[in-house]
């Protein structure tokens, strides 16, 4: 759907339906839009962060259909019909994700710019592989950056969810076969 006549001069704006956090979002924008725009300006969602313009800090990261991505290197267009999770959507203050947990108890954070960034990849890391060694968290995190360069604690943090998280999927399981 147009709402600009191009022939004024101005963009096309196309109308596109995303996902975001589990709420259908119906937006018009421009083609030429950032994901990581569309999340913060036009949603709201100021906890995804833009930390570079050369995608290298991964502080923009979010999940695109449970995978991490780095929403300052995606159109929002390409995001018509799919899931999109922010960091405002992995937990609430009243039940944290085990990856908001593990970075308060680990103190993972220095400034806390990089956070959301990490804590989503972290969450598509852990998902994937519930029980990562050191070195598979060092690997998972390899495209986000820390300018505070607390990445021990980060790390420590990241271990902690994931013990949490296969703590929680145990209990869960012991509760079905009771
Ligand atoms: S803002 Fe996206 S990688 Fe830095
Ligand atoms: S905590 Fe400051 S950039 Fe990572």
């Amino acid at each position: 759907m147009s709402t600009t006549n191009p022939e004024e001069g101005g963009v096309e704006e196309r109308r596109i339906t995303v996902t975001v956090n589990g709420e259908p979002q119906a937006v018009e924008i421009e083609p030429r839009l950032l994901l990581a725009h569309l999340l913060r300006q036009g949603l709201g969602l100021t906890g995804t962060h833009i930390g570079c313009d050369t995608t290298n800090c991964g502080a923009c990261t979010v999940l695109y259909d449970g995978r991490p991505v780095k929403s300052c290197t995606m159109l929002a267009v390409q995001a018509d019909g799919h899931e999109v999770t922010t960091v405002e959507g992995l937990g609430t203050p009243s039940e944290l994700d085990p990856v908001q947990e593990g970075f308060t108890t680990e103190h993972g954070l220095q400034c806390g710019f990089c956070t959301p960034g990490m804590m989503m990849a972290a969450k598509a890391l852990i998902t994937e592989n519930p029980d990562p060694t050191e070195e598979d968290v060092r690997w998972g995190l390899s495209g986000n950056l820390c300018r505070c360069t607390g990445y021990q604690n980060i790390v420590k943090a990241v271990l902690w969810a994931a013990e949490k998280q296969r703590a929680a999927s145990a209990a869960a399981n012991t509760d079905v076969a009771v």
